[in-house]
């Protein structure tokens, strides 16, 4: 049994499933949880009834699934009340629009809220829905009222939808389900500690207008950040230029250049004990930047050349500190995987590399998957293709493993 997956093993969960096209994925889902040693029990809304049939989750949880909140059946055998005393955790996957409004508003007038209401033990929603749905401020506030109360979020992920739209509203996938319910268990791994990350590219100016960057798109570090969180760590997100949202409850410092990256790291380093780099910094900066736009043809030649000069290296850099945190570093590289990313660990002085094939394009930069090598002194793990969400569940369960071995 995977390490992080340890603490669901014996634990009663209690699947609410409600109407959306990832109702199916409630299936394979029982099955992954029963796997990890987890008594499953399944809760349905009748509009989740219309995309998968309450026999399928019978016959897979082999109990009867519960669908209403006054059917004297299943209400003999156990009631709303019972049925929120027996879980140890309420999962609602795939949670809609519909479901996520009605819990927000107190509604208790079927099976799922009622157990919802009753529940005393954590309540976790992993939405799924289209992503304008999700998007919109009705949803947003919904989202803000129950994690307000206590209720936790897994995902949802972005990349493409059912619908064919891309965006942010896709059910987390299975793994990082798995992940994120055990950690609600396993809560409080990091709690105490702070972790820095640094994501995204950096930009080097040329001129007023033009800068030289990279493809990074940040999701590798920001998937980082909520997992960081969920560990219950305090978490510090020292950010290059994304498109992304900042997950909630990170403290998000912005910049742009690679030495600005520096000096925002440097400044938080004496309250950080982890800090993870997963930052693409530009190795190099030009040595001028002009205060005009560089015109076409300006010094008379066809050729412009650019001076560059090395950044720091801010990764390295803050593994030398006196107070130098766990620092764990990416290696992004197109050969030679193991031999570069074990002189990076060396040369570093980090703690632990995360090292991964950008050759492939399924993986890295601006992909939503990633498949990885992790190597840290005497040891190391393979981590196969999953969602950068997933992967980021798994990293940290690993340092929290690491930080645990060393103390
Ligand atoms: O040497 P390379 O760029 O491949 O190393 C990658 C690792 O080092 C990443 O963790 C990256 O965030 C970090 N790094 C850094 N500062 C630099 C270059 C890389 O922190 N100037």
């Amino acid at each position: 049994m995977e390490n992080s997956l340890l603490t669901l093993h014996n634990r009663r969960i209690l699947l609410g499933i409600t109407g959306g096209i990832a109702a199916y994925k409630g299936a394979e889902l029982t099955r992954r949880l029963q796997d990890q040693g987890a008594d499953v029990r399944v809760i349905m809304t009748r509009s989740a009834t219309e995309f998968i049939t309450p026999l399928t989750m019978q016959a897979l949880s082999k109990h009867p699934v519960h669908l209403d909140l006054h059917n004297p059946d299943t209400e003999s055998v156990m009631g709303h009340i019972e049925l929120a005393r027996w879980a140890d955790l309420v999962l609602i996957a795939p949670a809609s629009a519909n479901f996520l409004a009605r819990l927000a508003h107190g509604h208790g007038d079927d099976l799922l809220t009622a157990v919802c209401l009753a529940a005393e033990c954590p309540v976790a929603i992993a939405p799924a829905m289209n992503q304008a749905m999700w998007a919109k401020s009705p949803t947003q506030k919904n989202r803000a009222l129950l994690v307000e109360r206590g209720i936790h979020f897994l995902g949802p992920d972005s990349g493409i939808q059912a619908c064919g739209e891309v965006g942010a509203g896709r059910l987390l996938d299975i793994e990082a389900l798995l992940i994120g319910a055990s950690n609600l268990f396993a809560s409080g791994r990091l709690q105490g500690k702070t972790v820095l990350i640094t994501a995204g590219p950096t930009r080097e100016a040329i001129d007023p207008v033009r800068f030289i960057s990279n493809h990074s798109s940040g999701k590798q570090g920001y998937a980082l950040a909520s997992a960081a969180v969920d560990a219950g760590a305090r978490v510090i997100l020292v950010s290059g230029p994304t498109a992304l949202t900042a997950p909630e409850r990170v403290d998000l410092v912005k910049v742009t250049s690679a030495q600005d990256m520096h000096e925002a790291v440097q400044a938080r380093l004496p309250e950080t004990d982890i800090m993870i780099g997963v930052a693409a910094v530009s190795d190099y900066r030009p040595r001028m930047v002009e205060t005009q736009k560089i015109k076409k043809g300006q010094c008379g030649e066809r050729t412009l050349t650019l001076e560059l000069v090395e950044n720091p290296d801010i990764i390295a850099e803050a593994a030398k500190h006196p107070n130098a945190p766990f620092t764990v570093g990416f290696a992004a590289e197109t050969e030679n995987l193991e031999n570069y990313a074990k002189r990076k660990l060396l040369e570093k002085n980090l703690a632990m590399i995360v090292a991964n094939n950008v050759a492939n394009s399924q993986i890295g930069f601006n992909s939503d998957a990633n498949a990885t090598t992790i190597f840290w002194a005497g040891g190391e793990i393979n981590i196969p293709m999953m969602s950068k969400r997933a992967l980021s569940e798994r990293l940290i369960s690993i340092i929290a493993d690491r930080i645990e071995a060393a103390s």
